[in-house]
């Protein structure tokens, strides 16, 4: 392939130029660090997995009318996508207490939250991206009033629409993370989900055992992750062609 321009490399991603002026594409690597990088591997085949699951969130989002950057997947590890304007923040949200809410908190993990809880975590990987108020977003100018009332919106329709495909094939959506993105059609701005939706960045617990099948296996080292990840995409019918076997051997003379 022609030498592309690299827009951006990340810890689990890279983004290049895209094919047509407001365009990317997304490359999803196979590493994988938890604690802002302290903890660090290569998991082989996690980017595919990952692609292919972000993939199915994301057009499944867009088939409901929840805006996203996501355009079409080119092939195992490569996205097209939409060029945005990030957000400098991470967006969660909570459906029960797990991770650093049940350590903030002192929630036992897995106890139901009365209602989904938005928190914003603001992206610095050298402050470790402190969770910050709408006090702080609005003051520091990092987003307006009506963005917050879009985000908040926009991440509980994300909430629903996950929380909903997730417990259809028996896994609950405890928590995730997403990002939000700008796109500008002249002087009209609206936002999008963008970056990735992916067991990286949701918690996700079978329905009947409650195991983990996210990336806290990786950073409680809970056993294999591509097992966990595998076990998400086959549920979700959404395993790359060249794991399943849905094909028959077929004789070569
Ligand atoms: P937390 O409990 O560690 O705050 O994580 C909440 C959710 O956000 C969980 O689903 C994992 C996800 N997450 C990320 O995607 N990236 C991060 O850097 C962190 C800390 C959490």
């Amino acid at each position: 392939m022609a030498r592309r321009k690299k827009i951006y490399e990340g810890k689990a991603k890279i983004l290049y130029e895209g094919p047509e002026p407001g365009t990317l594409v997304q490359y999803f690597k196979d590493d994988a660090t938890a604690f802002n990088a302290e903890k660090h591997d290569v998991i082989e085949g996690k980017g595919v997995l990952n692609n292919r699951l972000s993939e199915f969130f994301m057009s499944g989002l867009n088939a409901i009318g929840v805006p996203t950057h996501f355009i079409k997947r080119l092939n195992m590890r490569e996205q097209l996508i939409r060029q945005v304007e990030i957000i400098p923040l991470e967006v969660v949200v909570r459906n029960t207490a797990a991770g650093s809410m049940s350590k903030r908190l002192g929630i036992e993990e897995g106890t139901p939250l009365p209602r989904p809880i938005v928190e914003f975590y603001f992206k610095d990987d050298a402050l470790g991206d402190p969770m910050v108020t709408e006090e702080h977003i609005i003051a520091f100018g990092w987003a307006s009033q009506q963005d917050l009332d879009d985000m908040v919106a926009l991440s509980l329709r994300v909430n629903d629409f996950l929380s909903g495909v997730m417990m259809a094939v028996g896994i609950k959506l405890v928590d995730f993370k997403i990002e939000i993105g700008r796109i500008w059609d002249g002087d009209f701005m609206r936002l999008v989900v963008a970056d990735e939706i992916s067991p990286d960045s949701c918690r996700l617990w079978d329905v009947k055992t409650g195991q983990h099948l996210d990336k806290d296996v990786f950073r409680r080292d809970l056993g294999s992750l591509t097992d966990a990840y595998s076990e998400v995409a086959r549920r979700l019918g959404v395993l790359p062609s060249n794991v399943t076997h849905a094909s028959k051997p077929t004789l070569i003379n």
